[in-house]
């Protein structure tokens, strides 16, 4: 890595941008658009993201020429492909937390179903959409996860948003995490009105919740929703007392494994084999774009009714094309190599990766939030200070992701970086000192007291 040079921005740049704007304003204030005219009144969004982008701050759509990898090239949205509007650097903003969709033998394997099958699923799993990739992966995951009866599905998001909509009637009751996946919250609100979220991690509210719904319906169906590692928070819930209250009060525990299966637990079992919980969740869903290399997601259930089920009520399974050989076979091989000798290799050098970087950004005064794990989030709060430091990581090629709502709560912002097992020590103490520097300069530049929404002190959630 080449002599650094820490980032700031100029005193009267933050100045002119508090001006314009840019800083201002948040998308859920154009969530609801009014007006006969449907297109029409999308366009004060536009117009704000143009104001935002105009000024480096628009932190979205984002593209990488070339391999999204440790490094990568990245292009703002709009940018054209050409080496002056690509900016390489050390990249944390990119999802493939064991390294394998540069591995050799995934590649291969992707290389190889494109000789034989083609790229093309050409059809939805249900009609003639499989291929002997995509049952064996049903295999696999299934004796990964020990729920027997798998289906997949062309996204994460389908998964989520399938299962739920298929299981649940709008009779039925949703108890979520505050903090769950949109994918889980969304397919909630899709199947019935019927909607409690308990605050984050909170078994007590969960059971406090249970215990009302059950007093008053004895006779309808409740699913809780849950994450094995939460993607904004890296943090777990206590799986195994999920579980016995659900028993307890005749509800169905739903856990999505998409940021930890693979990259965590024993023999990348994810929070579910680290809970000694394998065999025993009621469903488990999860994505393959965090550590297996492709799109797609899975539900798995140790009942063949459950799958029935899903073949016929989930609609992103039912209605959408398979997953194509191409993306069954990266997925297969990836799974291989999670359970292999290399596969714990590849976790241990991740999780020493994560440790090092909090570690680092814990020095420049960052507050991470949660646990160890390929998700690291740095609390900041504000969203204003969330954009300047974000813009002024974007102009020091430091690749992060700027979250806020609809990502996170609104006064939750944070930066959130993903560590790959193959980042290298040296690009992590680079990145953190840029995080730091940029955030503290931030805060600093735009007068924000840490001392609310504190990226030093106490985490408040939003
Ligand atoms: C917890 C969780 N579930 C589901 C999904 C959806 O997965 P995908 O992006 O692969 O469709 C995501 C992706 O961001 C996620 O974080």
């Amino acid at each position: 890595m080449h002599e650094e040079t820490l980032h700031f921005e100029r005193a009267d740049d933050v100045a002119q941008l508090v001006a314009c704007g840019a800083l201002r304003g948040n998308v859920a204030q154009f969530a609801q658009p009014r007006g006969p005219d449907l297109v029409k009144r999308t366009e004060p969004l536009d117009a704000w993201c143009a104001l935002r982008a105009a000024h480096g701050v628009w932190q979205y759509a984002r593209a990488v020429d070339g391999a999204p990898g440790p490094e990568a090239r990245v292009r703002e949205e709009g940018t054209a492909s050409d080496a002056a509007g690509a900016m390489a650097g050390v990249n944390f903003a990119s999802q493939d937390y064991l390294s394998l969709a540069s591995h050799p033998a995934v590649r291969e394997a992707a290389r190889l179903a494109l000789l034989e099958a083609g790229p093309h699923s050409a059809g939805s799993a249900v009609l003639q959409g499989n291929s002997s990739a995509s049952l064996a992966l049903e295999a696999a995951l299934g004796a990964l996860v020990r729920c027997e009866h798998v289906t997949l599905f062309p996204t994460g998001w389908g998964a989520a948003f399938g299962l739920i909509t298929a299981l649940v009637t709008p009779r039925d009751y949703v108890v979520v995490d505050q903090l769950a996946h949109a994918s889980l919250r969304q397919g909630a609100s899709a199947a019935t009105r019927n909607v409690a979220l308990h605050r984050h991690l909170d078994t007590g509210h969960v059971r406090e919740l249970l215990a009302a719904i059950r007093s008053r319906d004895p006779d309808n169906g409740i699913l809780v929703v849950t994450e094995g590692l939460f993607s904004m928070d890296s943090d777990v819930p206590d799986l195994p007392l999920m579980q016995h209250l659900c028993r307890e009060y005749g509800a169905t525990l739903l856990v999505d494994v998409a940021h930890d299966l693979g990259a965590l637990g024993p023999g990348g079992s994810g929070s579910i084999g680290e809970q000694g919980m394998l065999g025993k969740v009621d469903i488990v869903m999860g994505a393959f774009s965090k550590t297996f290399a492709s799109n797609g997601g899975f539900v798995a259930c140790a009942s063949r009714a459950v799958k029935r089920q899903l073949q016929l009520f989930a609609g992103p399974h039912l209605f959408s094309n398979a997953l194509s050989p191409v993306q069954a076979a990266t997925v297969l091989e990836a799974l291989r190599i999670v359970g292999s000798g290399e596969g714990e290799a590849l976790r241990a050098g991740l999780l020493r990766n994560a440790v090092a970087l909090r570690a680092a950004l814990a020095e420049t005064g960052m507050r991470c939030l949660g646990l160890p794990s390929a998700i690291v989030p740095v609390w900041i709060g504000s969203e204003q200070v969330a954009r300047l430091a974000g813009r002024t990581l974007a102009r020091a090629n430091v690749h992060v992701n700027a979250v806020e709502f609809p990502g996170v709560p609104l006064g939750a912002a944070r930066l959130r970086l993903q560590v790959m097992a193959e980042h290298r020590v040296e690009q992590l103490r680079h990145g953190a000192r840029q995080v730091g520097a940029a955030v503290n300069g931030a805060g600093a530049a735009l007068g924000v007291e840490p001392a609310h929404g504190p990226w030093r002190g106490e985490r408040s959630r939003g």
